[in-house]
């Protein structure tokens, strides 16, 4: 698994029993079959601080992060079923330091998509040459995306109490999730 090419994108290929996604770049024309994915997640209101009112042009304006962020799709034969983009955490000084989002269709999680698109931003942000990603707001309640990025190596550096309002667990923490780069 792994790979890139001269612009420094990550190309992640992963292949099992199950499926053989592809993590590749995304294009304004596939907006329409990612935005299903990011409402499914907003509305959810259970992982993301995001306006679960949001609209799609607020989605789009918010979700296809420009360059020298980028914002890749996780597709399995025809299908778009995950979605990721990556940025500078921070302006100016805090500049180093790369941030990054993902989502999975509800329909296609556990199969190795999340960990595709992880992997890939890591790729991306190492060959942008990031010090270091952080992950500012992690729901203490998201297992899958806490275990994801502990098994690729983040650790929590604090975890703000009571920061997220979880619709079935209440007040919950957010994590601030950090891994330091080459
Ligand atoms: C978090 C998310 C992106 C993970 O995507 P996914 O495709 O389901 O994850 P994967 O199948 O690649 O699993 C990766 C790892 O996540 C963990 N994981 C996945 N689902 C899990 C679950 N239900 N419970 C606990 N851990 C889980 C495991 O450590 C897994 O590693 P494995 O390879 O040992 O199985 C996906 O659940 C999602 O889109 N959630 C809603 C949006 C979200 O929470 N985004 C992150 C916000 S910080």
């Amino acid at each position: 698994m792994g790979g890139g090419d001269a612009l420094g994108r990550g190309q992640v290929v992963v292949d099992d029993v199950d499926m053989a996604a592809r993590i590749r770049d995304a294009t304004l024309g596939d907006w329409p079959a990612i935005w299903p994915i990011v409402r499914e997640v907003v509305v959810a209101r259970d992982t993301f601080t995001y306006d679960p009112e949001m609209t799609e042009d607020e989605g789009r304006a918010l979700w296809m992060v420009a360059s020298p962020g980028r914002t890749t799709v996780a597709v399995d034969g025809g299908a778009l079923l995950g979605t990721a983009n990556m940025y500078a955490n921070r302006a100016g000084p805090g500049a180093h330091i790369a941030s990054a989002s993902f989502m999975v269709a509800s329909a296609a999680r556990g199969r190795g998509m999340g960990r595709a698109l992880a992997e890939d931003s890591l790729f991306w942000a190492r060959a942008a040459g990031f010090r270091a990603m952080q992950f500012n707001a992690v729901a203490e309640t998201n297992a899958a995306a806490v275990a994801l990025y502990d098994s690729l190596g983040f650790s929590i550096v604090g975890t703000v109490p009571e920061a997220f309002d979880h619709p079935e667990h209440g007040l919950v923490g957010l994590h601030v999730m950090y891994l330091k780069l080459g």
